[in-house]
């Protein structure tokens, strides 16, 4: 008999009436008026080029065809150009930076290696990176000592001589904190001088006021992975990628899984996208800045709740909530009947998820407003009643 595996997972709650995640997130796909703000997802393009690219792409039939295996080359040079990193670096094109994740994971580690991680991060890479080492290091980092990240300081107190991989989200998911091009360097010479790998996922890199490159100080070992599922607005569509120095990217194809390619509407879409991007950028980031602050005002009026990292460097941010004695998972629950999709803490942290909700930004500016008075709506309902 065959049953599940025991790697790390994110614990994930499946709230009342659903009996499967699947059969809640298709409940939530479905529902045309739900309000997205549990994916960090970015909802705020118009029907643009990037739409026209994968329109025409439909109907000249590329879909009939395989797309050659690691990327068309004209968006492989794209990516790099937009990363800075066009002399000397390669990429890959996969299903989403997910894809490119798990295929690092799977490269850089042997079985006696283990990995460094924060806690709250995104937790599915502490699951693959827990697939291929012995085990996994997930530092707490929900404290403003450490200024809510994984700072040089605390990889140096973690580590041991089996690390080989020090995972640096930049910026943050969940809490939007990120790095400076001092931490940068320190992170740098840390990986050359001990000759570990830095996978440093820039996933939400476009909202960030002055993103940092670990790829520029230390570029023959770090692996840089790349998505358009958030400024570029195609979740959806599942298309990333991982850049890096032609031996790593080497040693990557030869673990490869999609060796037929990665979906070629999705890669036209792509090429638009990173194309245009100057176009709407702009527009993007002042609506999500802007956004926040409608946020912040409301919470500020609770007692007891914050926003760990403000302004967030991200399209997200934690609120939290155990102070004003509320459970973010009762709270999430209140916006569902809203209409409006929120991320509890579990989702993100093993040792914090207690404390926070999670929220997206990149939504219509009304939607925010909608949200921040519902937010204040649940606060109401849910407080403890003083007696
Ligand atoms: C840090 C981080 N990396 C990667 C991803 C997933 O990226 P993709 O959709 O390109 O697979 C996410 C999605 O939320 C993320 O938060």
């Amino acid at each position: 008999m065959i049953s599940p595996k025991k790697y790390a997972r994110s614990a994930k709650m499946i709230p009342n009436g659903f009996k499967t995640a699947n059969e809640f997130f298709n409940y939530l796909y479905n529902d045309k008026d739900m309000i997205w703000m549990g994916q960090n997802t970015n909802h705020l393009h118009d029907e643009n080029a990037i739409m026209d690219a994968m329109l025409q792409s439909v109907k000249k039939r590329d879909y009939c065809k395989y797309p050659p295996s690691d990327g068309f080359p004209e968006l492989k040079e794209l990516v790099l150009e937009d990363l800075g990193l066009k002399d000397g670096f390669e990429m890959m094109i996969t299903a989403g930076g997910t894809e490119s994740i798990y295929l690092c994971a799977n490269d850089i580690l042997e079985p006696e290696n283990n990995t460094i991680t924060c806690d709250p991060g995104y937790l599915i890479i502490d699951n693959f990176a827990s697939r291929f080492g012995d085990h996994v290091n997930s530092v707490p980092i929900y404290n403003s000592e450490c200024g809510y990240k994984l700072t040089p300081e605390l990889v140096r107190e973690n580590m041991d001589e089996n690390t080989k991989l020090v995972v640096l989200i930049d910026p943050l998911n969940p809490l939007g904190s990120s790095y400076t091009k001092e931490e940068m360097k320190d992170f740098a010479d840390l990986a050359e001088d001990n000759d570990i790998y830095l996978l440093n996922d820039v996933t939400y890199r476009d909202f960030a006021r002055d993103p940092q490159l670990a790829a520029k100080y230390a570029p023959e070992h770090t692996l840089t992975i790349y998505s358009f599922s958030k400024i570029y607005g195609m979740a959806g569509m599942r298309i990333g990628g991982v850049a890096a120095m032609p031996e790593l990217i080497s040693s990557l194809k030869s673990i490869v899984i999609n060796d037929l390619g990665t979906n070629s509407v999705s890669q036209s879409g792509a090429i638009a996208a990173i194309k245009t991007k100057s176009q709407w950028i702009d527009r993007i980031r002042n609506t999500t800045r802007g956004n926040q602050k409608i946020i912040k005002k409301a919470v500020d009026q609770v007692e007891g709740a914050f926003i760990p990292v403000y302004p967030s460097d991200a399209n997200m941010m934690a609120i939290d909530l155990y102070d004003a004695g509320l459970k973010p998972m009762d709270v999430a629950e209140y916006l569902l009947g809203k209409k409006i999709f929120t991320r509890e803490g579990n989702y993100t942290s093993k040792l914090f998820g207690h404390r926070y909700l999670r929220v997206s930004y990149s939504v219509p500016t009304k939607d925010v407003e909608y949200f921040a008075d519902s937010f204040l709506e649940a606060v109401d309902a849910l407080k403890p009643k003083k007696v």
